[in-house]
């Protein structure tokens, strides 16, 4: 077989896939959510993308009775604290976050009893043990917001340690923070800034919290995924560096054709946001992938701090 028939018959095997993926979504009343990292191939078929706290929002909004959700484990857990009546389903059940694996519901006790005047907001990028254990949640789009709504002095945040600085620039509050990072954006470096932007000096950089602090120092602005998209959407700039994991340069790319993005270090590549195949939806689908489960006591308390930061907004 030639190249081009091989391609083709790829082609016709993978719209096959789609079709199938279609029908039992419909026939299943389920819905696909999907983070803006995925690959390009998983936001192009998924029912709603977007950032943490817009899938959490989403998850607990839907009427569907199934939620694919195409992210990462602690993402479907967070879909499942809010909506316990629901199927959620994680496509490839080994799809962690690093960063979540950093911080156990034994450690952060241990952390409040040494710090029992703090109040614990504790980042989504969590297990759900460890939201159960903490006073409010956030997300990169919120954690400012959430910290400064508290009626505390001392805050401690959990498990990311480069969120925590970012908060601190912005709040008059005591920041307290467990020394946790997510590995792809902690390994961006200055140099990399400094080498993408000779090569571009007239880009804007969009860095995410998550990069440690000498990155954020450097940044035009410091925004959550789906912040960025709707920077790059609404901005007059032509150019732009984007100092967090390479998925979301296919959104970006994609809603601005007329605009040029580069990464701004290609190696910072999440593996288990790419774990899930179309393959892994359609067998979800199916019903042969273990359903997201949670202890219910466990559920209970963590929901409490996930309902905390939801409701922050209508706070205002
Ligand atoms: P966002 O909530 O900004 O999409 O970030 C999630 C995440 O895991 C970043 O690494
Ligand atoms: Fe976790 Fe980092 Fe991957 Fe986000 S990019 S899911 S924080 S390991």
């Amino acid at each position: 077989m030639s190249k081009s028939e091989e391609k083709l018959q790829n082609n016709q095997e993978i719209q096959g896939i789609i079709e199938e993926i279609n029908e039992l979504r419909s026939k299943k009343n389920a819905i696909i959510l999907a983070h803006n990292y995925q690959p390009p191939e998983i936001q192009d078929i998924a029912d709603l993308t977007g950032d943490s706290l817009e899938l959490s929002i989403k998850a607990k909004k839907t009427d569907a009775d199934i939620i694919i959700f195409c992210g990462v484990s602690f993402m479907a857990e967070t879909a499942k604290i809010v909506c316990p009546e629901k199927t959620v389903i994680l496509p490839s059940e080994n799809a962690g976050c690093q960063m979540a694996d950093m911080l156990t519901a034994e450690d952060l006790r241990k952390e409040r009893e040494a710090h029992p005047d703090a109040v614990v907001v504790t980042y989504v990028n969590s297990t759900a043990e460890v939201k159960a254990q903490s006073d409010i949640c956030c997300t990169s789009a919120n954690a400012v917001k959430v910290v400064n709504s508290l009626d505390a002095d001392t805050v401690l945040m959990t498990p990311d340690k480069n969120l925590a600085k970012w908060v601190e620039r912005n709040t008059d509050k005591k920041i307290l923070y467990w020394p946790g990072y997510c590995p792809i954006h902690d390994k961006l470096m200055t140099r990399h800034i400094e080498s993408v932007r000779r090569q571009h000096p007239d880009a804007v950089l969009m860095a995410h919290p998550e990069c440690p602090m000498d990155i954020i120092e450097m940044a035009d602005f410091v925004k959550s995924t789906s912040g960025m998209l709707t920077y790059a959407r609404e901005s007059d700039n032509k150019e732009f560096i984007v100092a967090t994991e390479v998925g979301l340069l296919y959104p970006l790319k994609r809603q601005n054709p007329d605009k040029k993005f580069y990464p701004a270090f290609d190696e910072m590549i999440c593996e288990d946001m790419k774990k899930i195949t179309l393959v892994d939806i359609l067998n979800a689908l199916k019903g042969q992938c273990r359903e997201t489960t949670i202890d219910e006591q466990v559920r209970q308390k963590a929901l409490m701090a996930v309902e905390n930061m939801l409701h922050i907004p209508r706070k205002g």
